[in-house]
């Protein structure tokens, strides 16, 4: 394996990046990107949004593993100009640049798949050294989903919905992997392992909480529907992580059987 030397992560302190950190620091010298005052020794203040700060976050580092993403389902194209201003920043270097976006994003039409689309394309059109990686529904998202969608009296459902939730340690292995080799270009796919139907995840969350809830089924609209209803979020060919729903649903209660997604 080689030695990238220095590796920025962005989102650093996102539910991803953060894992992600946990398994380079040991490995390799690692600075994280936040918009929020430093938290400690290798973390630079900076904003994605409005440039600041990125020309230090840059500045002499080998590799970029950009795991930021406003995360804006209203305006998803944020994530394809926040990329700009960091592809900006870095000038004349040709650090390595790795990416993380999501399986389906070329099958579903959902403007935040079609905003990552975007984003890979302006990755693949940098000039820089690139690696992709395409992962599934964490299980931390799944697991805000269904929070939010069992709030009331009842569980709320989209009918005949798969999914495929991975583990996000399962993610950060492997992009840790991919952050300390070479640009490899498009990489195998990496999914859960197992495909459940949201009326099964829910089931599953409802009975580790300990809320009783009836679960009810409503069909899932429009274009939405037509690419989660066939399964374009799914792995069509990958790699399966090891951590199933369950598996993390166990893992994540508290000794009191407290649940809660680390979204905010
Ligand atoms: N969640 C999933 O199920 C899933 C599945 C497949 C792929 N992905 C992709 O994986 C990546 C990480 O997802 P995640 O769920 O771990 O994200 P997350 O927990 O929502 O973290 C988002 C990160 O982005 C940073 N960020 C947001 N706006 C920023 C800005 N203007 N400037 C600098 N940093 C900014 C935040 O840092 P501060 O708040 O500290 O500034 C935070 O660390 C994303 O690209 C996502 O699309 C996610």
């Amino acid at each position: 394996m080689t030695r990238p030397g220095r590796v920025l992560v962005t989102g650093g302190t996102g539910v991803l990046g953060r894992e992600l950190v946990r398994r380079l620091q040991d490995r390799t010298e690692v600075r994280v990107l936040s918009r929020r005052p430093s938290q400690g020794p290798g973390f630079v203040q900076g904003d994605l949004e409005t440039g600041e700060g990125l020309a230090a976050a840059v500045e002499d580092v080998d590799t970029i593993a950009h795991c930021a993403s406003a995360a804006d389902y209203r305006r998803p194209q944020r994530d394809v100009t926040q990329l700009r201003q960091l592809l900006d920043a870095t000038g004349g270097a040709r650090p390595h640049l790795v990416y993380v976006s999501i399986v389906g994003v070329d099958r579903v039409r959902f403007g935040f798949f079609q905003a990552k689309l975007d984003t890979e394309r302006l990755v693949e059109d940098s000039g820089l050294p690139w690696t992709i990686l395409r992962a599934t529904e964490f299980h931390d998202l799944m697991l805000m989903f269904l929070t939010r969608l069992s709030k009331g009296p009842a569980a709320v459902v989209p009918r005949k919905s798969l999914f495929q939730p991975v583990d996000v340690g399962d993610v950060a292995e492997r992009m840790a992997e991919l952050v300390m080799g070479p640009a490899a270009g498009r990489v195998r796919e990496l999914g859960g392992p197992k495909v459940e139907s949201m009326a099964d995840l829910m089931r599953a969350y409802l009975a580790d909480a300990q809320r009783r809830r009836p679960v009810i089924k409503i069909p899932l609209w429009g274009r939405l529907g037509a690419g989660f209803g066939v399964g374009g979020h799914l792995l069509a060919d990958g790699d399966r992580g090891t951590v199933t729903f369950a598996d993390y649903l166990h893992a994540r209660s508290d000794a009191d059987g407290l649940l809660d997604h680390p979204y905010r």
